[in-house]
């Protein structure tokens, strides 16, 4: 299986930290927020990995990351053509990497305890479709949101940032595809917020009975603002620090 990174966008809601550095170059304990989600990557033996990022950043990822050497990975890169098209806009960058491979996508400022190995696993032995990591969350109006039916252990459908959530989990950004996700990108449209909605890709994987989740045990943080990047530190700092050392 590849992985991929997205590490582009605008970083809004980090500014003025954002206007003159990409968001997941921020530090986040000792590393820039990226490290964190490859050594996840890493750890579930998955170490061909495509750093997706905005033109005017990838030198500066390339300058620190490299070919993957260092951290015994391989890197490839690619660019988001339209910075702030969205998570599925940026997806369709990776295509002709991923070819006809199962992959796993990490949004570059999700922070998380769990390790993917469990839920890498289970996808495996998903025939097809898709997988997605559910954390149950204080403010679930902030996410992607699911609506349960946990007798039957499936998502009925993904409210986008719903005023009224559906439930209080939200979809985080770890996500497994298989390849028909791209023709799934190529049939939605933009959004009330002009992007490519990852939320519309996986409720046409729900119509089509193809979407599965697991639910993450330990903590998980979307580190894109203020308050939940500085928790995002004080989480690496004090639990996980111990354990994890990127050059391993
Ligand atoms: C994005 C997704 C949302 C998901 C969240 C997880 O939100 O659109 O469904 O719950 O990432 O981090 P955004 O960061 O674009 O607000």
């Amino acid at each position: 299986m590849k992985g991929i990174i997205l590490a582009g966008g605008t970083g809004s809601r980090l500014k003025p930290l954002t206007s003159y550095i990409n968001k997941h170059l921020l530090p986040v304990g000792p590393y820039p927020m990226i490290y964190w989600p490859i050594i996840k990557l890493r750890e579930a033996g998955i170490k061909d990995i495509f750093i997706i990022t905005n033109k005017q950043d990838l030198s500066s990822f390339i300058e620190l990351l490299g070919n993957g050497e260092e951290l015994n990975v391989n890197f490839e890169f690619g660019i988001q053509k339209k910075a702030g098209g969205g998570i599925a806009d940026a997806l369709m960058s990776a295509r002709n990497y991923v070819g006809k491979e199962k992959f796993v996508v990490i949004l570059g400022d999700n922070i998380f305890e769990d390790s993917l190995i469990p839920y890498v696993k289970s996808f495996l032995k998903q025939e097809r479709g898709a997988r997605v990591l559910l954390k149950e969350v204080k403010d679930p109006t902030r996410y992607g949101v699911p609506q349960l039916d946990e007798e039957k252990k499936s998502i009925l459908s993904i409210m986008e940032k719903p005023s009224n959530p559906p439930s209080s989990y939200c979809v985080t950004g770890i996500y497994m595809y298989d390849q028909g996700v791209f023709n799934y990108i190529e049939n939605i449209q933009p959004s009330s917020r002009d992007e490519l909605e990852i939320t519309d890709v996986n409720n046409l994987y729900i119509e089509n009975k193809q979407l599965e989740y697991d639910i993450l045990q330990g903590w998980w943080i979307d580190a894109g603002t203020h308050d939940s990047l500085f928790q995002a530190n004080q989480f690496v700092y004090e639990k996980t620090l111990k354990e994890d050392a990127p050059n391993e």
